[in-house]
């Protein structure tokens, strides 16, 4: 007989075994065992949008910008496209256009780096802060588990701000970085997501956006700004939002350099291209007075995690980004009409399903985004998912997913952005009779005890 090698989950990282690690595993499994459960829980783009065809015609449109626009030859089109290639990214001069037609953001191309997913940006930003043991990662909470889970992997400590209604409570990030320091531990950024956060759906204001400028200068602490949602305001008429209508991201608001910014082209163009990217223009002195780009840095981070990001993958985007000048905003006018539609959709329906004044059942109304947190008058966990799946034929995400401190939490987050509005309809008529069963359920239970 053959010995086999047998490990034990002990023996590896523990991040392996950190609800962080398991939560995404969890909640796919759980969808996959109940495919037909109308599912509020993806945050994964309206898949009805998807286009085969467009592929195509965006490698094609990128092909001929490498030609036409930046003059390469034919040989040096095929190796830029099929060889391995810049570890940078081959679409940073298109990134930067994008965020200066979009945002008013002036970026230097150089300080961009074209990543597997906003998911690698953050574990790569994360790697760089991470030089110590007494390092700490401030996020607010709930937040994000692919930040969380990221930050455990590279044993970095994430240790909770309050988010609540206005998206930071800035007086606990004061109060979170006093604590830490006097705790002898070192606060490296603060990670943030100021427009409609996965999973609360809040967004920062204007004025709170410069306070928390202020609060980081005076604090020294870098930010990590997270924006994959910033561009689906649910505006009630469904038109691209201006530049005057939205609030400045944080990055265009930084003078000094402080704002890590993280992007995201999953929900913009594609989630399968796996593209995304991070504005790293902080400069980073070297042991012999050098001083170059945390770009860099990252860059040879990168270079030891993917290598280089997929140039057939990053040419799709760029092609798609090419196809509107640049702007994403152009880029996405069905789907910002869509997931608004939809917001309001949910909005409304919970409102006619959960009476105000009848209803204990509360639930913020996002401005845009993906995202309705519904707070409910019981606990909810892995096992009312599971009954709610098996017993209702609906799925959501426990917001306990969202914290980091195993705590009882009595919310859930609704998702708007893989379903239509007759599956919202039939979602909610269901969530109500889980609502009131739980709640009948548990006032039996009290009579009982
Ligand atoms: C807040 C946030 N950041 C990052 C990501 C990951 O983005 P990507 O698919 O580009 O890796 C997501 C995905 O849902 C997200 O919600």
């Amino acid at each position: 007989m053959t010995e086999t090698v047998d490990l034990r989950v002990a023996d590896l990282h523990p991040a392996v075994d950190d609800p962080a690690l398991n939560s995404m595993n969890f909640l796919n499994e759980v969808a996959q065992h109940y495919p037909d459960a109308v599912s509020l829980a993806a945050g994964r783009p309206y898949e009805e949008f998807f286009d085969v065809a467009a592929l195509h015609r965006h490698l094609e449109r990128f092909r001929r910008h490498l030609a036409d626009d930046l003059g390469q030859s034919p040989a040096q089109v095929h190796r830029t496209l099929l060889q391995y290639g810049r570890t940078k990214g081959i679409v940073h001069h298109l990134v930067a256009r994008n965020l200066a037609v979009d945002e008013q953001l002036t970026v230097d191309p150089e300080a961009i780096v074209v990543t597997v997913g906003c998911q690698e940006a953050m574990f790569l930003v994360l790697r760089a802060l991470r030089a110590d043991p007494r390092d700490v990662l401030l996020a607010v909470a709930p937040t994000y588990v692919g930040l969380t889970g990221a930050a455990r992997l590279l044993d970095l400590p994430v240790r909770p701000v309050r988010g609540g209604p206005a998206g930071i409570d800035l007086a606990d990030l004061r109060e979170q970085v006093r604590l830490a320091r006097a705790a002898g531990l070192r606060p490296r950024a603060c990670y943030v997501m100021p427009d409609f956060a996965n999973p609360s759906g809040t967004s920062i204001g204007l004025a709170d956006r410069r306070r928390l400028l202020d609060l980081a200068a005076e604090e020294d602490l870098l930010l990590l700004e997270d924006n994959p949602y910033g561009l689906f305001p649910a505006s009630e008429s469904g038109r691209p939002p201006t530049q005057s209508g939205r609030p400045p991201t944080l990055k265009a608001l930084d003078t000094a350099r402080r704002v890590v910014y993280l992007g995201s082209f999953a929900k913009t163009v594609l989630p399968g291209a796996r593209v995304g990217y991070v504005v790293a223009d902080q400069r980073v002195a070297g042991a012999d007075g050098t001083v170059g780009l945390l770009a860099d840095q990252l860059a040879k981070i990168k270079s030891m995690v993917t290598v280089n990001t997929s140039p057939i993958a990053q040419a799709v985007v760029g092609g798609a980004l090419l196809e509107h000048g640049c702007s994403l905003v152009a880029a996405t006018v069905r789907e910002r009409a869509a997931y608004g539609r939809n917001l309001r959709h949910l909005v409304d329906g919970l409102a006619r399903r959960f009476p105000a004044g009848t209803s204990p059942v509360r639930w913020n109304v996002p401005a845009g985004g993906f995202f309705v947190v519904v707070t409910v008058p019981f606990r909810v966990d892995d096992a009312l998912l599971h009954r709610s799946a098996r017993g209702y034929g609906l799925l959501w995400t426990p917001m306990a997913h969202f914290y980091d401190d195993g705590a009882p939490v009595d919310a859930l987050r609704l998702s708007v952005s893989a379903v239509t509005p007759e599956q919202i309809d039939l979602g909610l008529d269901r969530l109500a009779a889980l609502v009131a069963d739980e709640t009948a359920r548990r006032a039996a239970n009290a009579e009982v005890g």
